[in-house]
């Protein structure tokens, strides 16, 4: 029988695709119960009435069937998914990586504190400079041989560089802060050289600089503040000296040492048989430095200085490469909790 044979044929329909063929087949527009009722013409008169009424009868019978079954496909269906999708409650959690701090912001924290105690206050300046500020501010005019100490980098700006020290921040903070004032600041930030990268220099790396300008600082108040400094950063009783040097924005210059904080100045490999190790260059800021920050020399002066936290990190924990430093290898950050 038709019937039958149709609600057998839907009970077996188990996805969307199966109902479909089985709408078309059945009660689609060529579908079997409508040939019936076009059958109805051709019957002898007296049978069409009670043949059409059980076709209509068939037709209703089989459109609910088909209404429910559809849905109790949509319900399996929908049941499935949620099944594949279902979330396993005992399965281990990931481990959320955390973050630490890079070891050269570890380092500047370091330093910032240090000389947050004594007075000095961060004060940043931008990477990107001018040759007059990188170089003519500070003592250094155009075709000065002292230049060949900083390999620049140009950008197709003529005049516009990477600066190649945290030098020019003492003319910015000079000119922000004074005039008639007392500076005392730190200026933090990234230089940018030229340079053949090797395990000792970087083309990118950080300085601290350091300014005070105030109405009687001498080089005794450098040094002490410089002694202070490293005996804070290299611990306690350290040794500092003072050797005469040549930069053009300071006289006079120096460069400071510590007694090498591995063999405590009995010579090994870190500190190649000197015993010392050189921390910084500093200076009392040259007369042309003042006053080109607005100061005026027969009043003011100052001391300066520069350092560069890689190497301060480098000598402390013992990294052996400066290129570990922004090569971003986990390993190696990993190190530094
Ligand atoms: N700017 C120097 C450099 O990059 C470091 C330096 C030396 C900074 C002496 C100073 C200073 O402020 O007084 O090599």
């Amino acid at each position: 029988m038709l019937r039958d044979k149709a609600m057998s044929g839907l009970a077996a329909a188990g996805d969307e695709a199966a109902l479909e063929a089985w709408r078309i087949e059945y009660l689609g527009r060529k579908g079997q119960v409508l040939e019936l009722l076009r059958a109805i013409p051709d019957l002898p008169a007296a049978e069409r009435p009670a043949f059409g009424q059980a076709a209509n009868a068939l037709k209703g019978e089989l459109s609910a069937a088909f209404d429910e079954r559809a849905q109790a496909v949509a319900q399996l269906k929908l049941a499935a998914e949620l099944a594949a999708e279902g979330v396993d409650v005992t399965l281990p959690g990931r481990r959320p990586q955390l973050g630490r701090l890079h070891p050269s912001n570890q380092t500047l924290r370091e330093i910032y504190g240090i000389f947050a105690a004594m007075g000095f206050q961060v004060y940043t300046s931008p990477d990107v400079e001018t040759d007059e500020y990188n170089f003519e501010l500070l003592n250094m005019p155009p075709g000065h041989p002292a230049r060949d100490m900083w390999d620049t980098f140009y950008t197709t700006t003529p005049g516009l560089i990477m600066r190649t020290h945290t030098s020019p921040g003492q003319i910015h903070a000079m000119r922000a802060l004074g005039p008639n004032r007392p500076i005392r600041v730190i200026l933090p930030g990234m230089c940018y050289r030229y340079e053949q990268v090797t395990a000792r220099s970087e083309m990118m790396f950080h300085q601290v600089e350091g300014l005070a300008i105030g109405r009687h600082i001498t080089m005794a108040d450098l040094k002490g503040v410089i002694a202070e400094f490293a005996n804070q950063l290299y611990g306690a009783g350290r040794k500092l000296r003072f050797r005469c040097s040549h930069f053009p924005f300071t006289e006079p210059s120096v460069e400071a040492d510590v007694d090498c904080i591995l063999c405590g100045g009995k010579g090994c490999a870190v500190c190649k048989y000197t015993g010392w190790l050189e921390i910084m260059g500093a200076g009392m800021v040259h007369p042309t430095v003042l006053r080109n920050g607005g100061y005026d020399p027969a009043e003011w002066s100052g001391f300066a200085f520069g350092m560069g936290p890689e190497r301060i990190t480098m000598l402390k924990q013992g990294i052996t490469d400066i290129r570990y430093f922004f090569g971003n290898d986990l390993r190696f950050l990993e190190q530094f909790g």
